[in-house]
């Protein structure tokens, strides 16, 4: 069963259109990577399934229920959270503050809270207690990471957690997704480093220009179909 479907998904910002009819599902337990260039759309996707951009309400279904016109406190509330692109941490805040912010009104409702979370990054122990500017660009992407899994979602919806990171460090955090998945949450992530994409995701959507150009499981998607999906078939 899907616990996310988006339905003819469409996103305006003004006059300008960034999506034009996206389909996408996420099974329960499911690892989703959403792949595609600069601009293409992916990072709006998001803002639509998170409610920062309001749209239809049956644009958006999620457990069985139209959310495509709630707001985005209130999509919160039933389970889907989001490490934005830039990771955003209130820079006056220690770690465990920041965490601590993460939780909402779901705080206690699963399997995430401070202990697990450092379990899951054991650096963020060590730091808790600095503020989030003395941190590396890695470990402030831990925090963004377990500021939203502070609020047990059902869902986690990741924007670039890769982007800036240097190899090693994207291995870090990308060790977390398969920890993630096994306590039990779906998990959507953006992505432009396809290799990155590949091999974490159950199914992948490739995205170009505001539509969906290719989907498949990651054993399924050659490399060429793939770079005509990401890139154009011209390119
Ligand atoms: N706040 C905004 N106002 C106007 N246009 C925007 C805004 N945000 C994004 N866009 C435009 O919408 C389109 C999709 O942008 P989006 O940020 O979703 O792409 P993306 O796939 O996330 O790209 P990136 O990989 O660079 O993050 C682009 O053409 C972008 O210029
Ligand atoms: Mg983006």
């Amino acid at each position: 069963m899907a616990l996310l479907e988006t339905r003819g998904l469409t996103a305006f910002y003004g006059d300008f259109q960034a999506l034009f009819g996206v389909d996408v599902t996420v099974a329960v337990g499911e690892t989703v990577a959403i792949i595609g260039a600069n601009g293409a759309g992916k990072s709006t996707l998001l803002r639509s399934i998170s409610g920062v951009l309001r749209n239809d309400p049956e644009a958006c279904i999620f457990d069985g229920q139209p959310i495509g016109a709630l707001p985005s406190s209130r999509i919160m509330a039933l389970g889907v959270a989001m490490v934005p692109e830039g990771r955003r941490l209130f820079p006056s805040l220690s770690v465990e503050e920041n965490l601590l912010i993460g939780a909402y009104g779901r705080a206690g409702q699963g399997y995430w809270n401070l202990d697990s979370i450092y379990e899951l990054f054991p650096i963020l122990r060590e730091r808790r207690r600095s503020p989030g500017t003395a941190l590396s660009g890695g470990q402030q992407q831990m925090v963004a990471i377990g500021r939203a899994l502070m609020s047990n979602p059902r869902i986690l919806l990741c924007d670039e957690i890769s982007l800036g990171l240097a190899p090693i460090v994207i291995k870090d955090i990308y060790a977390a997704i398969p920890r993630i998945k096994e306590a039990g949450a779906s998990i959507v992530v953006v992505e432009q480093d396809v290799g990155q994409a590949l091999r974490v995701a159950d199914r992948v959507y490739c995205m170009m220009e505001g539509r969906i150009t290719l989907d498949g499981t990651p054993a399924t998607l050659s490399r060429d179909a793939i770079h005509d999906a990401y890139f154009g078939a011209a390119a």
